[in-house]
């Protein structure tokens, strides 16, 4: 079998550049090790970027997000009982859309069915061969059949765990990464939510998140140790200790209830240079993580997905090596910005285990800075609802 483009990994990377390209009449395949139900059952990021909202457009798979998806025009930020606002829309003309991660993947592969685009699912020992020179291909088995798919390009959008990374040699990749010292444990509740917009919180007990997914469906994180496991706390801890976490009136209106998921996700940041060898390209979580804070995990594979989209389309539109050959550098432009801000905003709002009397009081004049100052809340509001491609 021959292809132009393969894809290895069906998560929302793989699936929205598949898309794209199927409407530019670019053929390829999609290489998914597990089930669609299985991809469709991980709950992650919720907070879209307009910039992902319109790449969604032009893939035209943006009816139901338009749809149901939330405007959110600010977020709210609490430390202890205090609280501020920062108006996205005010500061930055831009909002963002509050659309979970697992609906935009289902209307995705709803997509891909629809038109008939191939997706190989429960894929096996994929393996990418001959990626630095004009005549790649991709072998990989299902139901212990061995197949091989020769192509012009590999779009490895395989998440942080897949193959694509490390096929590229040791010699050549550089590795960045920094390991918090805790994690999120986050829960799913058929319940409203508390507020009407995010709220990201410090607190003398941690860091605490309350977001939401639709006005019956909330999501609910609390930074926890990584020695925690979700079994470990029953919800009622868990509602209990979030409670703990946000002013005292937003603690008052909470509605618990039971959850119907819970997890626990370390933090990390974590980028590889180049995103290219040859002719592998790396997109999104294949390439690099940031720490949930700033919602920034999905928005940057989205980014990375628009400038490989824009190169291939110069390459198969313009004969045009150009945009494949910026590829890399600019896509890391990008996230390294989003890294920062990850980092940034992450750094503000947790209880550090090793923090000194010093670095609490510089947290708390960070928080000041931002809630008093409108040069820093713009700069935070640019960061948020996404940097221009
Ligand atoms: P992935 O979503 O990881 O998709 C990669 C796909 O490749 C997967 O479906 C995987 O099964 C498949 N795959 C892996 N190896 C192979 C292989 N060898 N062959 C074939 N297929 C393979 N971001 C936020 O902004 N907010 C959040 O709250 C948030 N929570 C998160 C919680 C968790 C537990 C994790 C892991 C991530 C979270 N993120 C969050 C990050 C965000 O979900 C990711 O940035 C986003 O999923 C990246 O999409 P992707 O398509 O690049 O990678
Ligand atoms: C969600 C997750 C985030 O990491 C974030 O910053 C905002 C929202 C969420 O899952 O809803």
């Amino acid at each position: 079998m021959r292809v132009q483009v393969v894809i290895i990994g069906g998560g929302p990377s793989g699936l929205l550049l598949g898309q794209l390209l199927h409407r530019r009449g670019i053929d390829a395949v999609v290489l998914e090790r597990k089930t669609r139900d299985y991809v469709l059952g991980r709950i992650r990021a919720g907070v879209l970027e307009t910039g992902l909202v319109q790449l969604m457009e032009e893939a035209g798979c943006a009816r139901r997000l338009h749809a149901e998806g939330y405007i959110h025009d600010g977020t709210c930020i609490a430390n202890g009982d205090d609280s501020f606002h920062i108006d996205f829309r005010a500061l930055t003309g831009t909002p963002v859309v509050v659309y979970g991660q697992t609906e935009l993947t289902r209307d995705l592969y709803d997509a891909r069915a629809d038109c008939g685009a191939p997706t190989e699912f429960q894929v096996d020992h994929v393996t990418i061969h001959d990626a630095d020179s004009d005549a790649p291909y991709v072998t990989y088995s299902v139901d212990g059949e061995s197949r091989r798919i020769d192509c012009d390009f590999i779009a490895g959008c395989d998440g942080f765990h897949g193959v694509s990374r490390k096929t590229i040699p040791q010699d050549i990749r550089r590795e960045y990464e920094k390991i918090y010292p805790f994690g999120w444990l986050g829960i799913l509740s058929e319940t409203p939510p508390v507020h009407d917009e995010l709220i990201y919180a410090s607190s003398d007990r941690g860091f605490a998140l309350c977001s939401m997914r639709n006005e019956n469906l909330s999501r609910y994180y609390i930074q926890c140790s990584l020695s925690d496991h979700p079994e470990d706390w029953t919800d009622a801890a868990f509602w209990a200790e979030l409670k703990r976490r946000i002013p005292a009136d937003m603690a008052e209106r909470l509605v618990t209830g039971p959850s119907i998921e819970k997890s626990i996700a370390p933090l990390r940041s974590f980028v590889t240079e180049p995103m290219r060898w040859g002719r592998l390209f790396l997109c999104g979580d294949a390439a690099h993580i940031v720490p949930p804070t700033g919602a920034k995990g999905l928005n940057t594979a989205a980014s990375d997905v628009h400038y490989l989209y824009q190169g291939l389309c110069d390459y198969y539109g313009n004969a045009s090596h150009a945009g494949l050959d910026a590829y890399s550098q600019r896509a890391l432009a990008r996230i390294w910005k989003a890294e920062r801000f990850s980092w940034w905003f992450s750094s503000l709002l947790h209880r550090y285990p090793d923090q000194s009397e010093f670095d609490l009081k510089m947290q708390q004049a960070d928080i000041a800075f931002l809630r008093d100052n409108d040069a820093q809340q713009k700069a935070f509001a640019e960061n948020y609802v996404g940097l221009p491609y």
